[in-house]
């Protein structure tokens, strides 16, 4: 149903709870079942006027939960996160108010590994220019020269952030053959031996022919690729970010690929999302995607399921095991 806000708080007995966007069928059909579902669709607005009186808010990475957004929700106990990042969600105004954030860590770690496996192999073999070539019928026949990639047995990967995704893309990663290091806050993992090593960034910067991102969005990871940290990347590595966009200076980013100190780029991600620098469509070696490491039927299903069930439990006074705050 379409609520209004406000007077709309409580009817029938089931808490408020606002919803950001239509989330896959099985999360919103749980939801709907036990709360008050109010949906607010059209923007910031509409979300700050349809806030009053809501107990709980399901909201999506690219919804900035902020002082603001939480100062006109009085009544709110729960913000659940449509996502494992949250990094969008001002966590120590939501600790002082009392709110609770529940994310969903687990369900996407899969697809987002899936799909870092695709555009490391997409970026190394040079598909952007074979499908262009292709496309724009200028594929003159088979040459012993044609396109020549790189192969994964051959190089070594440095993967930044080992949890979840990090390390699933180690395990999914190592049986094509590559070396590979990996650097991580919480230091060595021993279930990761005998799949990769566990190195410091800057060792990672010296031996690496590419580089993953898998590091959530902090003041300690924002910025943390410059154009003085691709210089100090002495293999002129290629460049896989599917985490989040802010990790990177794009512009910075953009001149390492210019001046050749990057091989080439795979992103999913971007620093001004939805904007991407606008050089980075025009490179060859740059394979861009929109956002969709966890767009999967069977991630986002998960997920939706995931973030209704965190709500019900916070806002019925359980533990909830995926709470951040
Ligand atoms: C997340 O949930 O943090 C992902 O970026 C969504 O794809």
């Amino acid at each position: 149903m379409s609520g209004q806000g406000g007077a709309a708080a409580v009817a029938g007995g089931r808490p408020k709870v606002v919803v950001t966007a239509e989330l896959p069928s099985q999360g919103m059909k749980r939801l709907r079942e036990r709360f008050e579902v109010v949906e607010a669709y059209a923007g910031r607005a509409d979300l700050l006027r349809k806030l009053e009186g809501a107990e709980g808010l399901v909201c999506l990475l690219s919804d900035a939960v902020d002082a603001e957004l939480l100062g006109h929700a009085p009544a709110l106990r729960c913000v659940s996160l449509y996502a494992a990042g949250h990094n969008n969600v001002d966590l120590a105004e939501a600790r002082v108010r009392g709110i609770a954030v529940v994310n969903t860590p687990d369900d996407l770690t899969a697809s987002t590994a899936d799909l870092t496996l695709l555009l490391i192999l997409a970026v190394t073999r040079r598909m952007r220019e074979g499908m262009a070539m292709m496309t724009e019928g200028r594929f003159r026949g088979w040459a012993p020269k044609l396109l020549l990639g790189r192969e994964l047995s051959a190089l070594t990967v440095g993967v930044f952030g080992a949890g979840r995704i990090g390390s699933a893309v180690i395990r999914k990663l190592a049986p094509f053959g590559p070396r590979i290091l990996y650097a991580t806050r919480s230091g060595p993992r021993p279930e990761l031996a005998g799949a990769a090593e566990h190195a410091d960034f800057e060792r990672l910067l010296a031996e690496c022919d590419l580089l993953t991102l898998h590091a959530p969005l902090t003041p300690e990871t924002r910025h943390l690729f410059t154009l003085d940290v691709f210089r100090r990347a002495k293999r002129r590595p290629f460049f896989v970010n599917t985490a989040r966009g802010p990790l990177v200076r794009e512009a910075d980013l953009v001149e390492a690929l210019e001046r050749n100190l990057v091989s080439g780029a795979a992103l999913d991600v971007y620093e001004f999302e939805p904007e991407a620098h606008p050089k980075l469509a025009e490179m060859e070696n740059v394979i861009l995607l929109p956002h969709v490491g966890s767009a999967t039927v069977e991630a986002r299903q998960a997920m939706s399921l995931t973030a209704a069930r965190n709500l019900e439990q916070v806002l019925a006074g359980e533990e909830c095991p995926n709470r951040v705050v």
